[in-house]
């Protein structure tokens, strides 16, 4: 049967229909705001290249913390920027690192938050990469040791999840024997187990003060044409203990988001990276866009794909368009 009996604007015509046939319905549960710790007290810096976002001192991460309870948002992901870096990324195991110290703030102002820590060298070490360098390259083994330190003093802080970001291989595996060995059993892993050597990270290397200081990251993210290697990333991640696994960046990766939520049976997250949302902002302040209406859309275009969560720099903004 076809047109005339079939007309699928039917069911078009009214709000009141479309809200009751829509498939995908957006909500604030799934949304995780990124943050950005620094040492400090007071500093509230806006990153340049990402209008709202700022680096903040442990004291301003309470304060915005306040606002996304309020608005309902379930939980955040934390990122630090230490007061010194070195070639070992010392100063990312440190339980008085900035990472530690701000979950501890939070922890004391009783938010009702999930605290995730992003488990990564680049922040820490003076060179930027994910990992240490031996001969010119980034080593992946001795790396692994100081990831499972720094998932440890984050947990140890008071850390509801950890959430590794480096690619290197058997990360998930040494972070678990590590927290299992110290009693952190019951810390779940969230791993970046898709993540794609991406342009995409431009305005975070900015935020975050990670950029490379050499060379690029492809020898350990993903080439971004390949699809069935993610799968076997996730496998992997999966099989060495992550009960949550990501892709990103989440809008050119769409297709892998659905390849994953369609092949595994654990939570799924995207990650709506820096420069998708600096984009979005540069577009809207030339009212080139309608900010709210293609965040909406992007949201929901990365839940339909199959994430039931999404980090965005957007989770404040969307909470309150969502609500009213
Ligand atoms: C660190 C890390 C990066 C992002 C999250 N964790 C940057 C990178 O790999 O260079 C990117 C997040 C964003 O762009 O919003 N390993």
């Amino acid at each position: 049967m076809s047109f005339p009996v079939e007309r699928p604007r039917r069911l078009r015509r009214t709000e009141g229909l479309r809200g009751l046939v829509r498939e995908t319905r957006l909500s604030t549960a799934g949304l995780i705001y990124p943050m950005f710790v620094c040492p400090g007290t007071k500093i509230r810096k806006e990153v340049s290249s990402m209008p709202g976002i700022y680096q903040q001192s442990a004291d301003q991460i309470v304060e915005e913390c306040r606002e996304l309870e309020v608005l309902g948002i379930p939980g955040i992901i934390l990122f630090g920027l230490p007061e010194t870096k070195d070639a070992q990324g010392a100063s990312s195991v440190a339980a008085d690192g900035v990472v530690p110290r701000a979950i501890e703030a939070i922890r004391k102002a009783k938010l009702n938050l999930v605290v995730i820590t992003d488990v990564c060298l680049c922040e820490y070490t003076d060179h930027g990469h994910c990992g240490v360098i031996e001969n010119g390259e980034i080593a992946n083994d001795p790396t692994l040791a100081i990831l499972a330190e720094q998932a440890l003093a984050h947990a140890r802080a008071g850390a509801d999840m950890v959430a590794p970001s480096d690619m290197m291989d058997g990360r998930v595996a040494a972070i678990r024997a590590t927290l299992d060995g110290n009693h952190f059993e019951n810390t779940p892993i969230m791993s970046y187990a898709a993540k794609y050597c991406s342009g995409f990270y431009g305005p975070f290397r900015e935020a975050a003060q990670s950029a490379p200081q050499f060379g690029d990251r492809r020898s350990y993210q993903m080439d971004p044409g390949n699809s069935r290697e993610a799968l076997k990333e996730v496998a992997l991640d999966i099989a060495e203990g992550a009960d949550m696994v990501m892709v990103k960046p989440a809008m050119p990766y769409l297709d892998v988001v659905r390849m994953v939520r369609d092949r595994f049976d654990v939570p799924l997250a995207a990650y709506n990276v820096s420069g998708e949302y600096s984009m979005v902002k540069a577009a809207a302040q030339s009212n080139w866009i309608e900010e709210k209406r293609v965040v909406l859309e992007i949201l929901t275009g990365i839940h339909r794909a199959g994430a039931g969560i999404i980090l965005t720099y957007h989770a404040k903004d969307a909470a309150r368009w969502l609500k009213s």
